[in-house]
Order: structure tokens, then C-alpha cells, then sequence
């Protein structure tokens, strides 16, 4: 038997109750989970409950936890200020249809913290956001065709599912159907000279948009002076200039990615970290845009001239309670820096670890995000005199690390009680500690080891 046999026999072996879980999903829920990313060989995560950096599975199976809600949880998990918020609000009502003063009160944080948030408009996850945005920019040009940069990830809408998992040309999902690819314009990020020839080209570009930590959270990382010509170029050809910040906002800091490198989109679309923990997004601009959504009492424009927006759940309650909560503590600047130090311990550890091993990788990400390359291209390694050799922005292959190096990458760290976001990758929330570190770091040696020992990674001895 192979050792990886073995792993998967002890995993599940830990799992009894688990099993019996995944045994009800797999008759019960189309795909057996309920996110693409949920799944897992040989049976996803099942967890009761979590505190702090660290949670728990129905089997009692401790993981520290980097995934945080798929990187919602700035604070960790349950944090008491976020309980108390939640807890004080549901007494009075879970949901009215109706607008709310917390409504109010969540949107003016927003405003006054994120730079380009003149208006705010609330819906419920970042797929939405990214959605509505690109609708708003589309009816304020009148344009249809939208610029977006191979690997950067905007969610599960039609316009934006193809161009983030490689091979970049190949479709994204079945179910699309072929006209609407049409309107998407993909170019590998981090060239403004080919943003300038498809801007001078086009003449039917509605928005430019992209993930301004680059691709996946800093999983390919760009050089924010490419965010300062992409601002400049948009701004000279009047396209609509949209920062997807679902992960990076309140993340990078208090005012998102837009504020830490010092340049305002248009359009940003929002959510995770904005609603606290709960359900949330939000689409955030230039009052000009959103005015569009204004209804103004005379019926051709209100019937003709506007932006239509509706959403049972929109800014509900408890979110808005949540988020409010949580965006009083992202204001102090507080949970920002405690996340990035911690992230950066975590680098240099890992880091360390890839170098005691003589591991053809590294550890690397911005702010609190925590990402690994392993580099599996043996020419690659071969002409590398050091590490630092190995850095590379090519999208194609950071984002296309093999799949069962990835795979038993995760079912290592999972075995061992280290639970990650996607890929190699995973975010540090201000929760996490010096002894999760450690932990984390002893976990992570034990999982490369095991790495060499199946020829998944490369070495550079
Ligand atoms: C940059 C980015 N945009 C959009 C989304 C979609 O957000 P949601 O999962 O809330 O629909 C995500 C989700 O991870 C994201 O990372």
C-alpha cells in the first residue's frame, strides 16, 4: 500500500462521525458539498464549532484555521463583540424588507472608511457585488464588452466565471452560453502597454476590472505601480476603473487595497470581511454611478433611465449588525497590523522550513495572506542558483501547481490539524497567535516532508 493510501486510511480513520456525514451529503446535495472549494478526497471538513484561529470537527478533530470563513473572519471565529452584536439584534426580528437605521449606520463606515465609496449600495456576497458593478458601469458608458485580467477571481456570474483557473482560454464552466464570453476582453495582468493597445482598439470597453492585490488575493502577485497605469490609462479613455475587493477590503487596510497603495477606482465591490462574519456585500463608487440607481418620481426615467436592483436579504439586520461591530474595530487599524504580523512570522518560519529542506519553493503573499509555490518545472530548478531564483509572476504557473501536489498538500496539513483557504494558500486573522504559529510551522515541516518522501516537490540539491 502506498503511503498515500496510508494517510488517507488514518484520515479517515479519525473521522468515523464524518463518514457518516459525507455518507448523508453525497444523497442529499447536488455535488455532495455546498461550495466547489468544500469538496475533499477522501470526505470534506464537517465542523461544529470554532474560537478564536482554531475549530473543531464533529469528531472533535482540532484545526488551526486559516480559510476564516474563506477570509470573512478578520477577527477569528466568534468574536465576543461580533456574538454581542448578533445577539442583541435577532431579539428584536431577523428580517423586515423594510430599510432599518443599522442599515444606515453600516453604510456611513463604509463611506468614511474605503476611499472610493461616495455611495454605497448593499447585496449579499461578493458575486453580487462584482455583478452590479459591472452593470452599473455598462449602463453609465453604455458600453457592453469588459476588460478583466487572466487569473483574477470576481465570483460565479456568467460575465466573470471563465479567465481564473488555467488554462486561461479554455471556458470556465459549462452553461455559459458563448455570446456572453464575447464580452469579456482577458489579458495576463501587469502589461500597460497591452491595456493601452486594447483600450485604443476597442471602442466598446464599459469597465476595466481586477483584483488590485493581483490574482487570487496575491497569489500572483502585481506591482501596485501597474494599478497607477491602469488608473491613469482608464481615467484617459473613460472606462470605468472597478477594484474587486471582496478579500482586500478592510483586509489591506482599513480602506482596502485602494487605500494602501493610494489609488481610487470607481467602482469596488465588497463583501467577506464587510458583513462580519454574516452574509454580505456591497458595491461602493462615484456618486455619479450610483446615481443610477436613483428613482426620481418621473416615469420614463424611473421605467427607462435606471439601474435595477433588488435582493430579499439585501443589508438584512443581522448582517448590518455584524458588520457594524466589525468595522468599529477594522477603523482602529488594530486587527490589521496583529493579522500582518503575524502573517509575516509565518513567512519567515515557512520560509525557513523550505530552506532547511532544500524545498524548490517559497513562502510569500501581502498583508495577512499566506501563500506557497512550489516549483515543480525541473529546468526551472535546474538553472536556479538560489530560491529567490524561483520568483515568478506567471500566473499560468502559480495558479497551476499540479493537482495532486495540492492534494495531498492540504490532506497533510488537514491531517495534522492545519486547515487552509484554496490551493497552497490561506489568510491570518488578527486572532491567531504566537503558539499557532509554532504549531502551524511544525505542522507545515512535517507536511513537506512527506511532500519529498512522495516526489511531489522538487529539491535544490
Ligand atoms: C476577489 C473575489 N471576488 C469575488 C468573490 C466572490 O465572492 P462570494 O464567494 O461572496 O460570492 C470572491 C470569493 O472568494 C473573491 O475572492
Amino acid at each position: 500500500m502506498s503511503k498515500n493510501n496510508d494517510l488517507i486510511n488514518a484520515y479517515a480513520a479519525k473521522r468515523p462521525l464524518s463518514t457518516n456525514w459525507f455518507k448523508r451529503a453525497r444523497a442529499v446535495l447536488g455535488g455532495g458539498v455546498g461550495h466547489d472549494l468544500r469538496h475533499f478526497e477522501p470526505m470534506p471538513l464537517y465542523i461544529e464549532r470554532g474560537v478564536g484561529g482554531r475549530k473543531w470537527d464533529v469528531d472533535g478533530n482540532e484545526y488551526i484555521d486559516f480559510l476564516g470563513g474563506n477570509g470573512a473572519l478578520l477577527l477569528g471565529h466568534a468574536p465576543p463583540e461580533i456574538v454581542a452584536a448578533i445577539t442583541e439584534t435577532v431579539g428584536r426580528g431577523t428580517h423586515f424588507g423594510n430599510d432599518h437605521p443599522l442599515h444606515i449606520e453600516w453604510a456611513e463606515l463604509v463611506q468614511q472608511l474605503i476611499p472610493s465609496a461616495e455611495r454605497v449600495r448593499f447585496v449579499n456576497s461578493g458575486t453580487e457585488a462584482t455583478l452590479l458593478a459591472i452593470r452599473l458601469a455598462r449602463a453609465f458608458t453604455g458600453r457592453n464588452k469588459v476588460l478583466r485580467f487572466e487569473g483574477h477571481f470576481h465570483g460565479w456570474h456568467d460575465d466573470v466565471v471563465h479567465g481564473f483557473h488555467p488554462p486561461f482560454d479554455a471556458d470556465g464552466s459549462l452553461g455559459v452560453p458563448p455570446h456572453v464570453r464575447d464580452q469579456m476582453v482577458a489579458i495576463p495582468d501587469g502589461d500597460l502597454d497591452l491595456v493601452e493597445d486594447v483600450l485604443s482598439r476597442e471602442d466598446d470597453i464599459a469597465a476595466a476590472i481586477l483584483e488590485p492585490s493581483g490574482a487570487s488575493w496575491g497569489r500572483v502577485p502585481l506591482d501596485p505601480a501597474f494599478l497607477r497605469g491602469l488608473r491613469e490609462l482608464t481615467t484617459r479613455h473613460k472606462v470605468p476603473l472597478i477594484f474587486d475587493e471582496v478579500v482586500t477590503g478592510f483586509r489591506f487596510s482599513p480602506g482596502g487595497a485602494q487605500q494602501l497603495y493610494g489609488v481610487v477606482p470607481d467602482l469596488s465591490s465588497l463583501a467577506k470581511i464587510i458583513a462580519g462574519g454574516m452574509p454580505g456585500g456591497a458595491v461602493v463608487g462615484k456618486a455619479k454611478i450610483l446615481s443610477l440607481f436613483d428613482i426620481t418620481g418621473d416615469g420614463h426615467h424611473d421605467r427607462h433611465k435606471r439601474v435595477v436592483h433588488f435582493g430579499t436579504f439585501n443589508a438584512s439586520p443581522l448582517s448590518a449588525a455584524a458588520g457594524i461591530a466589525l468595522l468599529r474595530r477594522v477603523a482602529t487599524g488594530e486587527p490589521i497590523e496583529q493579522a500582518n504580523a503575524v502573517a509575516q512570522q509565518l513567512h519567515a518560519a515557512w520560509n525557513l522550513v523550505l530552506e532547511r529542506q532544500g524545498i524548490a519553493g517559497y513562502v510569500y503573499g501581502p498583508s495577512s495572506t499566506l501563500h506557497v509555490y512550489f516549483e515543480t518545472d525541473e529546468d526551472r530548478v535546474r538553472n536556479a542558483s538560489t530560491r529567490d531564483d524561483l520568483h515568478t509572476t506567471d500566473a499560468s504557473r502559480l495558479k497551476g501547481m499540479p493537482a495532486e501536489l495540492i492534494l495531498e498538500y492540504q490532506r497533510q496539513l488537514r491531517y495534522r490539524g492545519v486547515d487552509i483557504m484554496s490551493s497552497t494558500g490561506g489568510v491570518v486573522s488578527a486572532a491567531h497567535t504566537k503558539l499557532d504559529v509554532e504549531q502551524t510551522t511544525a505542522v507545515f515541516e512535517q507536511t513537506v516532508t512527506a511532500l519529498i518522501d512522495q516526489r511531489l516537490v522538487l529539491t535544490m540539491r
